[in-house]
């Protein structure tokens, strides 16, 4: 049977990749944000995974907003990335997994969430620039993976709750699938950031490291804020945080924290690392 190991959450910041390509990772600017995922990239190294699930919102690349579904699964054996601009060069095509993708969308939609499964899917910086973080950016990834994308971009967002249903529902699903392969499930995005309006340049550190402590020990505690409420506090685009919870749900109620980190700002972002154990 399918084994889910654990779970990582990350910030999915654009200015990560532009780094990475640039060779700036070891500058003041930059250094303390990456050694933040060194303890992460060991506990994937020893995990191993054959397949990561990568929860993420597209920012417009796939889908634009004349069609955004809430809930969307890649169920392709390859997924491309694009250039979203600074000329940067698209990283190597991954490689999915489609067979086990429809099973996950079979038992989602059996559990009623009535996801979009695309057989096509071009996937940005919210699904590159983690995988590029955790493994560094190779020609050829060492692990399958799989896009779920939630909407975060045009309102109506799903609420918290919902995406800790999804998790939920999401962990069922990888434990229902016969083959033997060992599964780690990424949520990406967030924390505190709005990129837009008055409040352009907003970070909320208490909330952001509160989301971080409560996620891990108490997800249920975030379900409790309506989206107007994450974005008062987290800003606009700190709605992105909702993914944690899809990462969160698909685990274990007891899940070890292996390790946490934050680091703010960076880009526009307050940006976290937690990774968790099964
Ligand atoms: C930034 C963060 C994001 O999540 C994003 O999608 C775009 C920009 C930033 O911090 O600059
Ligand atoms: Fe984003």
């Amino acid at each position: 049977m399918a084994r889910l190991l654990g779970g990582v959450t990350s910030s999915h910041i654009p200015a990560v990749g532009n780094a990475i390509a640039n060779g700036q990772t070891q500058t003041p600017y930059w250094k303390r944000f990456f050694d933040g995922y060194e303890p992460a990239k060991a506990w994937l190294k020893k995990a191993a995974p054959d397949v990561i699930i990568v929860v993420y919102n597209d920012h417009g690349l796939n889908f634009f907003l004349d069609k955004v579904p809430t809930f969307a699964l890649g169920c392709a054996d390859i997924y491309e990335n694009a250039d979203e601009g600074w000329g940067l060069k698209p990283v190597s095509p991954f490689q999915g997994d489609a067979e086990f993708s429809w099973h996950l969308a079979e038992s989602l939609v059996e559990q009623e969430f009535d996801i979009c499964t695309c057989q096509e899917m071009k996937v940005d910086h919210g699904f590159v620039n983690p995988i590029r973080a955790l493994y560094g950016t190779l020609e050829k990834w060492p692990v399958k993976a799989i896009p779920l994308a939630v909407n975060t971009v045009q309102h109506p967002v799903p609420t918290a709750a919902r995406c800790l249903k999804l998790g939920r529902a999401l962990g069922k699903a990888i434990a229902s699938y016969p083959e033997d392969i060992k599964v780690v499930i990424f949520g990406t995005g967030g924390l505190s950031h709005q990129l837009q309006g008055e409040r352009a340049g907003l970070i909320d550190v208490d909330f952001d490291l509160e989301c971080i402590e409560k996620i891990a020990a108490e997800p249920e505690w975030m379900t409790r804020f309506s989206n107007s409420e994450i974005m008062a506090r987290a800003g606009t685009e700190g709605i992105e945080t909702i993914m944690w919870l899809v990462m969160r749900g698909a685990l274990r109620d007891d899940a070890k924290v292996i390790h946490k980190h934050y680091h703010a700002p960076i880009s526009n972002t307050g940006a976290g690392v937690l990774v968790l154990e099964n």
